[in-house]
């Protein structure tokens, strides 16, 4: 039996990854650590906290005292560190939240484990480690910043992030590394591209579209629309945390990806497209949509799309490079985005319950906040920018940093 700490596993990949865990081992205990913040809801994980194989405790990764108590009463063999400020919209209206929790929070676990798991010295002083524990940091594709039309993001590419989410996730990836180099400490790390399945927060892309189309809004798109994103279903990722934890050598980190990348336009285009269909081949689902609007649905169409202000700093394009995960661990990604994205859509076609209940009224706040502007100045896509990330490579390379 290993105990794992998984933190953040009320938000999106963090649940999914528990629910992931208990289904595919019998020989796992899961103690939960989250701070409810707007991105977790206890709803999405109710069913799998039994108490036996696994516990939730509420609270935040930034907590010493909290973090040392859950090491003394669980003896946890793995840490498993989900727990972010996870939105660029938002650390770019916020920064200072993402560097507490994604660097500070990071630091503070991995101290909590270094108390816990230490066991002495070497001769050279050097800690020692109990046998089998690890350290696992979930890390993005964000951290390479943007590529231009060509290449893909190694391992080896220099890491080069933009937004104040990516330089706190890069951050904290240097500061799990730098325990790695001072106290040889068992750590992971895994960089994965944008990931989308179920239980994902309807601030980001595709589960917000989804939800507008399903309100009859307008759907917002950032600047042209150009913008590439390398989609991976989130029980793929989950798979691949569990090979790296189990599998992968001490002080390695794996980037995760599929080569499954798309304009965000496209992407909007494919989930009007889909919902239509599925409204018009399967009428019951109609209950969903506002009641004047479901006699005829033929208003589900890309009149919907409104091109909005960018994104400031929006990263052009990330595409992964998989071939070291797949050659070291035998990872591959399972569900091709033409099956996923269906099975995403209806998943929230099925649960309108979930999205209502996370989408109360600070969602509503949040939602006036962020696009009140961004609809009333669109689409000032800025070109010189466009050019120069076209032009790039990816990472810093070329550039002076
Ligand atoms: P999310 O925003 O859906 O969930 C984050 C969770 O962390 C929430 O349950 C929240 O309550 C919790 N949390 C936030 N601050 C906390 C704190 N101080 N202490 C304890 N819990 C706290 O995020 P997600 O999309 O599930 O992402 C999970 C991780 O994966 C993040 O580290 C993110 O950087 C990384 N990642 C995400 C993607 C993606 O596409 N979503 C891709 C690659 C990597
Ligand atoms: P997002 O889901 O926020 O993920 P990330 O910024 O981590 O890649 O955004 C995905 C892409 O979609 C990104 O290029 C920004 C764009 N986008 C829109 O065009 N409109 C939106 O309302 C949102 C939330 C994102």
């Amino acid at each position: 039996m290993k105990t794992y700490l998984v933190t953040g596993a009320a938000g999106f990949i963090g649940s999914n990854f528990v629910k992931y865990m208990l289904s595919k081992h019998n020989d796992v205990r899961i103690v939960i650590l989250d701070a409810l913040t707007y991105a977790g809801y206890l709803g999405t994980i109710d069913k799998d906290i039994d108490n036996k194989r696994c516990f939730f405790v509420k609270g935040d990764i930034g907590d010493r005292q909290l973090a040392d108590k859950l090491f003394a009463e669980y003896d946890f063999d793995y840490v498993v560190n989900f727990a972010a400020e996870s939105h660029v919209d938002r650390s770019i209206t916020n920064p200072q939240l993402f560097l507490l929790t994604n660097i500070l929070g990071t630091q503070n676990l991995l101290d909590a484990a270094r108390r816990a798991w230490v066991t002495g010295k070497d001769a050279q002083g050097y800690p020692t480690w109990r046998e089998g524990v690890r350290y696992h940091q979930v890390s993005t594709d964000e951290v390479y910043g943007s590529l231009g039309p060509e290449g893909y993001f190694t391992e080896q590419t220099p890491l080069c992030p933009h937004s104040p989410y990516s330089a706190s996730k890069t951050s904290a990836d240097l500061i799990v590394m730098a325990y790695r180099d001072t106290f040889k400490m068992p750590v992971s790390i895994t960089r994965c591209s944008n990931n989308y399945g179920p239980y994902h927060f309807p601030e980001k892309l595709i589960p917000l579209i989804i939800r507008n189309i399903l309100s009859h809004k307008a759907l917002p798109v950032y600047g042209k629309g150009e913008n590439v994103r390398d989609w991976l279903y989130v029980e793929d990722h989950c798979k691949a945390i569990d090979m790296v934890i189990s599998k992968a050598k001490d002080g390695t980190i794996y980037n995760v990806g599929g080569h499954n990348e798309m304009r965000n336009i496209d992407i909007v285009k494919l989930i009007i497209s889909t919902i239509r269909e599925i409204m018009e081949t399967e009428p019951q689902y109609r209950t969903l949509l506002p009641e004047a609007d479901r006699t005829d649905v033929s208003w589900i169409n890309e009149g919907l799309i409104t091109y909005v202000a960018d994104r400031l700093g929006h990263d052009l394009r990330y595409g992964i490079d998989p071939t070291k995960i797949k050659a070291d661990l035998g990872w591959e990604p399972e569900t091709p985005f033409a099956k996923g994205i269906v099975k995403t859509i209806r998943w929230y076609l099925d649960n309108p319950d979930w999205v209502k209940a996370v989408t109360g009224t600070d969602y509503q706040a949040y939602y006036d906040k962020m696009y009140g502007n961004r609809f009333a100045k669109p689409n000032e896509q800025n070109d010189a920018c466009i050019k120069s990330a076209m032009a790039r490579k990816g990472g810093c390379e070329e550039t002076n940093r």
